[in-house]
């Protein structure tokens, strides 16, 4: 009897400890809080993060930045999960991989694809700042924040808990400027005025990882990140002489994202 009293106690304890450590939201790779379904997947030949966000109740779903390769993966999930996947929305015209939107779209009855209006290229809904993709009780807001490419667009969950960065802010990093309409003070503006806006504890989902990190918060950006809290002009400065290789697929992944990702595919 004692030691049931004790048990129920360190329990209780430790369910007090664990939603104080959260802050009433859990920050991992798979979470279901507030009727939201949310899941982080993973491509590691270009380490890029797709996000499957739905609707607990009405299970409609959008998946962000799709891969060509994981499609099926993705679609499996999908289907064991019971999800009704209804957009497939890109951040941007990607330079190293295809979008599994085209894909997609071939497999998923009445599914449309997304993308910026300032991208160049084709999708179902051309995406604009303020627009919104419903699903279900929740949505996602667009704010454009070019810089990385003309079309970079940061997908806002509505209680702003949540941003999908794409490639203009990574953790403790940005997108490279150097190709595809990029443009440095452009981009440090972007992430200044349209994602360190947000608050502080929003959660940052960036489009790729190189170093295993899955996310990051607004704070912790605006504290840490080492280009972003520079000035402009030493922003510029740094993103002048990064000296990057050519991405390995950019010659096949830009034309075939133009369309969709169904180039010669
Ligand atoms: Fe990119």
């Amino acid at each position: 009897m004692g030691l049931g009293l004790a048990a129920r106690g360190f329990k209780a304890a430790l369910t007090a400890a664990s939603w104080r450590y959260t802050g009433l939201r859990a920050y991992c790779a798979r979470m279901e809080t507030r009727g939201l379904l949310f899941r982080q997947l993973f491509e590691s030949e270009s380490s890029t993060y797709s996000y499957l966000l739905a609707d607990v109740e009405s299970r409609e779903a959008v998946l962000i930045d799709p891969v060509l390769e994981t499609v099926e993966r993705d679609l499996k999930l999908i289907d064991e999960l019971g999800l009704k996947l209804k957009v497939a929305a890109n951040t941007h015209c990607h330079a190293d991989h295809i979008t599994g939107s085209g894909l997609l779209k071939q497999r998923v009855f009445g599914l449309k694809s997304a993308i910026s209006v300032h991208s160049g290229a084709a999708a179902d809904i051309m995406l604009t700042e303020g627009d919104k993709i419903t699903f279900g009780r929740h949505s996602l807001t667009v704010r454009e924040t070019p810089g990385h490419t003309d079309g970079c667009i940061t997908y806002v969950t509505g209680d702003q808990s949540m941003a999908f960065t794409g490639d203009a802010l990574l953790i403790r990093g940005c997108g490279r400027t150097d190709f595809q309409q990029g443009c440095s003070k452009k981009l440090y503006e972007s992430v200044h005025q349209k994602i360190f806006t947000l608050p502080g504890d929003c959660l940052v989902y960036p489009a790729h990882d190189y170093k295993g990190q899955t996310l990051s918060t607004v704070d912790e950006e605006k504290k840490f990140n080492p280009r972003l809290t520079k000035s402009l002009e030493e922003f510029v400065k740094i993103m002048d002489n990064l000296n990057l290789p050519k991405p390995a697929k950019i010659d096949i992944a830009v034309p075939a994202n133009l369309v969709c990702g169904l180039h010669e595919v």
